[in-house]
């Protein structure tokens, strides 16, 4: 059975990282135009560097969850009929074991160079301007896919969309596309769709079947019962 599930913020939220849209989320305290497109970075590059410095450390201060960890395990079980595509900047997926992974919007972890387009391992903040590894320009910038940009590997996760069995959304409102269209594609494509979610989201009503309560709770399960429905 392939099996393609699409993460949120919602699924790093019990580790301590904030969501972008519930009422503590970071679109509360940040405007998206300020930080999170790329004319803010040309207008004011240095409160666009300090919003992800900022991140970027808050990461070294959170752990996987049990909900990360359950994924680890299904690939372990399903291997490369595993794909796991997550809008999250983070690296709780990678820390609690996963390898099937696609950041279609970039990682924390990652610094892009807008002179080669480089693209380098990065923990350190990027506010100070230092070199890129590459070409030695001062022109890093964070490696996130911002408003307005194109989402990364698009075209590896609409083919793993058409052939998969089984799409499940987890931690996801369902706000952003592309994304927030994968459910109708594999849908369309013949695949049984599955939202674990806190809240019902703007596409629960696309689902098959739509369940609601914290991941740390639900994935598990949902991993559990996939591996006894496969025995
Ligand atoms: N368990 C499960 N779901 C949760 C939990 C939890 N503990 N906590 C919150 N959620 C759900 C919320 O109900 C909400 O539907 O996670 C969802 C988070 O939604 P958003 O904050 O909109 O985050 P996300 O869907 O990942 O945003 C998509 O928007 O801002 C851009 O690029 C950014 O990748 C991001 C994209
Ligand atoms: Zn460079």
């Amino acid at each position: 059975m392939k099996v393609v599930v699409l993460t949120g913020a919602g699924i790093s939220a019990e580790s301590g990282l904030a969501t972008f849209r519930d009422a503590d989320g970071l679109w509360q305290g940040h405007h998206v135009d300020d930080v999170a497109t790329p004319e803010a970075f040309q207008r004011d590059p240095a409160t666009v560097h300090r919003f992800y410095d900022d991140r970027r450390r808050e990461l070294r201060k959170v752990e996987p969850n049990r909900a990360h960890r359950a994924l680890a395990r299904l690939e372990q079980v399903l291997g490369d009929d595993l794909l796991v595509v997550t809008q999250n900047v983070d690296d709780l997926h990678e820390r609690a074991g996963s390898r099937r992974i696609v950041h279609m919007h970039g990682e924390l972890l990652s610094a892009l160079c807008d002179s080669c387009q480089g693209r380098f391992a990065w923990d350190d903040d990027l506010g100070d301007g230092p070199a890129c590894p590459g070409c030695g320009s001062d022109t890093l910038r964070p490696d996130v896919v911002w408003f307005g940009e194109m989402p990364y590997d698009l075209d590896l996760i609409e083919r793993a969309l058409l052939e998969a069995d089984l799409f499940v959304a987890i931690g996801t409102s369902g706000a952003v596309y592309p994304a927030a269209g994968f459910v109708r594609m594999a849908a369309i494509a013949g695949a049984k769709t599955l939202e674990l979610n806190l809240d019902s989201s703007e596409t629960s009503h696309l689902f098959d079947d739509a369940r609601q309560g914290p991941a740390s709770k639900l994935v598990p399960e949902w991993v559990a019962d996939l591996q006894e429905s496969s025995h």
